[in-house]
């Protein structure tokens, strides 16, 4: 197997940022032209604008990094994926806000060794706001740095949220938790892009973000970014999160970490936080 964390390839950062660029003209004028949706299984649905948006990034990808594996959510398109760099794919995040035209949906990828994320973006063609993390040089919003906030205090963080949509067994734990976060912060949101929910953490918008189940095409540019912003991301049990599988999330500013933890973590697993 080759050895993990090779260098990161900064040269791929400004071919990448075109790539979605254009990909984001797609998304703009196929949502004003009018697109297909089809149903993938209960209140998860996928439309004509995420498949070509996927294809197109897909192809153009391969044409960039030949050698590198993609995971993409629409399809699984390589595997296994442990052993070589691997682009991992959402091609719209917040599908649901797209099919409603709510003008908050991101494209998110990132560029992963291993376990290590190297490189990560997220960008809204509604705002044509592109944030761009690379391992080690923090975070970028269309070109300017950016960092987490510095609210220090729960009372006065603003906590986005996500509702795990696809399990609604779960609905009772998930809305004590935000009730619980909801009585102690200065308020609470529900965005329906856990993308730019990370986006937004660490450009110091939001200043925490939780939900119980999330895909690697969801949170793997999104941890790198709040990561490089200065925050912190863990899941539920307090481990670091494995981009390769689906898990529960807390990202925050760092400083409001240890309180939102406490009113999220898993009550059921006792495990150390990181
Ligand atoms: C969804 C969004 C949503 C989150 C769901 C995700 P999709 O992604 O990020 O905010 O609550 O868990 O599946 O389906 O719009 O790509
Ligand atoms: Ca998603
Ligand atoms: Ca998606």
């Amino acid at each position: 197997m080759r050895s993990p964390l090779s260098e990161v390839p900064d040269a791929l950062v400004a071919p990448v940022q075109a790539i979605l660029r254009s990909a984001g003209q797609l998304i703009l004028a196929a949502e004003e032209a009018g697109f297909a949706i089809e149903q993938k299984s209960d209140k998860n649905f996928v439309t004509e604008i995420d498949l070509a948006v996927q294809k197109q990034i897909v192809d153009q990808l391969a044409r960039l990094t030949p050698d590198y594996a993609i995971m993409a959510e629409e399809e699984d398109l390589d595997d296994p994926v442990r052993d070589r760099l691997v682009w991992i794919l959402d091609p719209v995040d917040g599908t649901t806000n797209l099919m409603r035209h709510n003008q908050h949906s991101a494209i998110s990828l990132a560029l992963a060794d291993g376990a290590v994320v190297l490189l990560g973006f997220i960008y809204n063609p509604f705002l044509d706001e592109l944030f761009t993390a690379i391992r080690g040089q923090g975070v970028m919003l269309n070109g300017k740095p950016v960092r987490a906030s510095t609210v220090n205090h729960i009372k006065d963080s603003l906590i986005s949220f996500g509702t795990n949509p696809y399990d609604r067994q779960a609905a009772h734990e998930t809305f004590a938790r935000v009730e619980r976060v909801f009585l102690q912060s200065l308020e609470v949101r529900r965005s329906g892009s856990a993308a730019l929910d990370l986006a937004y953490v660490a450009c110091g918008r939001y200043d925490g973000f939780f939900e119980q189940r999330l895909q690697p095409w969801d949170f793997a540019a999104g941890l790198l970014m709040v990561q490089e912003a200065g925050g912190r991301v863990c899941n539920w049990q307090g481990l670091s999160l494995d981009i390769h599988r689906p898990d529960s999330l807390l990202a925050s500013n760092g400083k409001i970490q240890d309180t939102l933890f406490e009113l999220v973590r898993d009550q059921n697993k006792q495990e150390d936080k990181p």
